[in-house]
């Protein structure tokens, strides 16, 4: 059995008899088949307002510009801010008049949680229908799945089928605090905090599962300001410290740009400026060096060729 990198123990939660902590978020190995060949990217971290809905967005769009059938599922059912991105893409298409060329849309399927007043039978509720759900994306090369800023059952349900679980998080050591502890005199990493020990859990479901290959964890830096660099090294060294410890890759972080919040209202992300339809274009240094920045996060991710046509594709085939 894996050990717990901090306390070298196995979890006491997967000690007794392979159960886990929570009873019945498992990774469910006969749902993860049914979407075999579908690479499931779920981006997630317990803080809110750490950029996940936005680097769900621009991976979701980069994927589909790539050529990849694309699908999103949003799991933060009280804000739901991933489905207001893509209603907003969908009515700026329809009032510009511009075709998916131009402003393609992912297969999207809504996920409603359960109000049933059983906290059991909720989550019973929950799992069928997020089993279910997952199996609608079967013909998808990648589904992305954004999870709320808390720890629900649906979030940890996602975490445990991902292949991939990208965390972004603010440049600061607010954010840090979720992914670990730190001595407060020393600055000494002394164990893992809430998200970190809900990475490892969803690996060890993984692991019994017996789905095969393990999860890639990356976590995203953004809102990287131009100021404070003593800080930003700070976080930036504890961070590579952390990520051999508890087995995350560090990706190339996103800048503080006020881009990425004038492109909400529209749908649109900065991988589709300047195309037809859109009527901002890629106008400044700023906005090139946002770019770049988005693709070298996609290339850590090291995304491979798409295996699945696209509705397009198979139109025009
Ligand atoms: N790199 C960035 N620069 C400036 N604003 C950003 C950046 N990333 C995200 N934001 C803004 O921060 C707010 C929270 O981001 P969001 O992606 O919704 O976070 P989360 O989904 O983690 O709650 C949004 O208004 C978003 O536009
Ligand atoms: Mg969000």
């Amino acid at each position: 059995m894996t050990q717990n990198p901090f306390t070298n123990r196995p979890s006491a939660s997967l000690q007794a008899r392979g159960k886990t902590a929570d009873g019945d978020a498992v990774c469910d190995a006969e749902s993860r088949a049914a979407s075999d060949g579908t690479k499931v990217i779920v981006i997630g971290n317990e803080k809110g307002g750490s950029g996940k809905t936005t680097a769900a967005m621009h991976l979701i769009v980069a994927l589909m510009k790539s050529g990849f059938k694309t699908g999103a599922m949003d799991l933060d059912l009280r804000q739901k801010s991933l489905t207001r991105y893509l209603f907003n893409r969908q009515k700026w298409a329809e009032k510009q008049g511009t075709g998916v060329k131009d402003l393609p849309f992912p297969v999207f399927i809504p996920v409603e949680a359960s109000e049933d007043d059983s906290r059991a039978r909720s989550r019973e509720i929950e799992t069928e229908r997020f089993a279910e759900t997952m199996g609608r994306f079967a013909d998808c090369d990648y589904l992305i799945i954004d999870c709320p800023g808390a720890n629900t059952h649906l979030s940890r349900l996602a975490h445990a089928h991902a292949d991939v679980i990208v965390t972004p998080m603010n440049d600061s050591f607010v954010d840090f605090d979720l992914l670990a502890k730190l001595d407060p005199a020393s600055g000494d990493i002394l164990g893992p905090s809430l998200y970190a020990e809900m990475v490892w859990e969803a690996r060890q479901k993984r692991a019994m599962s017996g789905v095969m290959g393990g999860i890639d964890w990356v976590v995203l830096r953004n809102r990287i300001g131009a100021a404070n660099a003593k800080n930003k090294k700070r976080v930036g060294d504890k961070l590579k410290d952390l990520s051999d410890r508890i087995g995350f890759r560090l990706a190339h972080g996103f800048g503080e740009r006020v881009i990425y919040r004038e492109l909400f209202p529209m749908g649109l992300t900065l991988l589709d400026l300047g195309q037809g339809g859109v009527p901002r274009k890629l106008s400044s240094m700023t906005h090139i060096t946002a770019r770049q920045e988005i693709r070298a996060f996609l290339l850590t991710l090291k995304l491979g060729k798409s295996t699945k046509k696209t509705d397009q594709q198979t139109q025009a085939a």
